[in-house]
Formats: structure tokens, sequence, C-alpha cells
């Protein structure tokens, strides 16, 4: 049985009246999902709101508590740490990380990155050892695969795109996704959501018709 963790980071629902409001990247992440559970119905889900319920910033606080020892943290720091133990006890029980995002200001939303900041965390997800030189950081878990199902309301943010240089979206997640021990990162996105045109519809098409063949490469990972 393969375990799939999916987020949603857009601060918007989905609009069950009117496909054509609310979430785009939440429509792409549940076609994904029903595509998911009519291959593979046994696989288990575990789901992580963002957009409803946004992780609390980490604080001053909060990094002297990763900081101490297990064994001396006080009661308060155990406090301070739950939410990051539970968040990232989700991850490690994901084979698969279903990851639907918006991009707001070429990058994640502020949820979004106030996750990776609760669980990308010193001896819990990454280890860090001087002797490995310039690069001393070495994720704790491997094998893992993402896929990040994306939105945005301009166009050109893929390669060769007139927009490649202001994409901090996709890149800045597959950077830090490494000390989460993601391997594979597939991504599909929609562009165009602003100018609401046939441009859009054929970018959701698309990105639509991605969903079998990415489905395909993952297959032979865990399965
Ligand atoms: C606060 C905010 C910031 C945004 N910033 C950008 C941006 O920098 N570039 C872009 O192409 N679209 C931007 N957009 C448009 C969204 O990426 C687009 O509406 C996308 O469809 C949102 O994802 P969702 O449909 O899943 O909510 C922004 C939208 C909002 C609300």
């Amino acid at each position: 049985m393969t375990t799939l963790l999916r987020i949603d980071a857009s601060a918007r629902g989905v609009n069950t009246q009117d496909s054509s409001r609310g979430s785009v990247s939440r429509q792409l992440a549940t076609a994904f999902e029903q595509r998911w559970k009519m291959k593979y119905s046994q696989d288990e889900w575990i789901r992580r709101d963002l957009g409803a319920q946004p992780p609390e910033f980490i604080s001053e606080d909060w990094i002297a508590a990763c900081f101490t020892p297990t064994e001396q943290r006080t009661e308060a720091q155990r406090q301070i740490l739950a939410l990051s133990d539970t968040l990232i006890e989700e991850v490690a029980r994901a084979d698969i990380i279903l990851l639907s995002t918006p991009m707001y200001n070429y990058g994640m939303p502020a949820a979004l990155k106030a996750w990776f900041d609760q669980v990308i965390r010193i001896n819990k997800t990454f280890s860090f050892d001087l002797t490995r030189g310039d690069f001393p950081l070495a994720p704790i878990m491997s094998g893992k695969s993402m896929v990040v199902l994306s939105s945005t309301g301009e166009f050109g943010f893929e390669a060769g795109g007139i927009r490649q240089q202001m994409n901090h979206l996709v890149p800045h997640i597959r950077t830090v996704s490494h000390y989460l021990g993601v391997e594979h990162l597939f991504d599909l996105q929609v562009q165009y959501q602003e100018f609401k045109d046939q441009r859009h519809q054929d970018s959701k098409s698309t990105a639509l018709e991605g969903i079998g063949p990415l489905m395909d490469k993952l297959g032979p990972l865990h399965k």
C-alpha cells in the first residue's frame, strides 16, 4: 500500500457551483486524486489544508526548542514543537506528497512557506555535520516523490518562457523538498488564470491531460 499526503495551499476553496471560479490548483489536485483512486483504490490518504488552516510561523522560542536536546526539553518547549511533530509525522508516513499551490508574488504562499519552516527541522528531517565540508546538511528520509500542481495568473514561467526568471515557486519547492527526502519531483502548471481566455482553458486541458502520463511515471517508483 502506498501512502499519499495531499497538501492544499490556496487561500481559495473549491467553488462547487461554478468550476470557472474557485481554486484552480485544488481542482487539479482533485482530478489527480480521483484518477489515482480509480486505479489504486486501496491506498492511504492523509490531508493537510494549509489554505484553510495556515500553520503558525516559527519563532525564537521554536528555534530554541529545536536546538534543545529532546530529553532536556521543558513541557512548554514540547508544546511549541507539537505542531511540527505532527506535520513531520505526516511527511514521514507519505510515499508521495501531492502538493497543490498557487503562485503568490512569484513564489509560494506564506502558509506553504510556514509549513516548510515547520517540517524542515534539524535532527528530525535533516542532519547537520560540518565534516561534510561545504554542504553540511543532508536529508534523513529518502525515496519520496512529490507532485506539484500549481496555478498562476500570468504565463511564461516554464523553461525558456518570458517569465522563467520570475518563477520562484517550483524552483524553491524543488530546493527545499530535498530536505524532506523527496527524490523525484513532477509538476504540472495551469497558467493564464487572470486572462480567463482560451489560453487559460488550453493550459488547464494540457495540465489535466498530463495527469495520466504523470501517474505512469509514479507507478514504477511506488507500486
Ligand atoms: C495574493 C495573490 C498574489 C498573486 N501573485 C501572482 C504572481 O505573482 N504571479 C502570477 O502569475 N499570478 C499571481 N496571482 C494569481 C494566482 O496565481 C492565480 O489566481 C492562481 O490561479 C491562484 O491559484 P488558485 O486558483 O489555486 O487559488 C496572485 C494571486 C493572489 C491572490
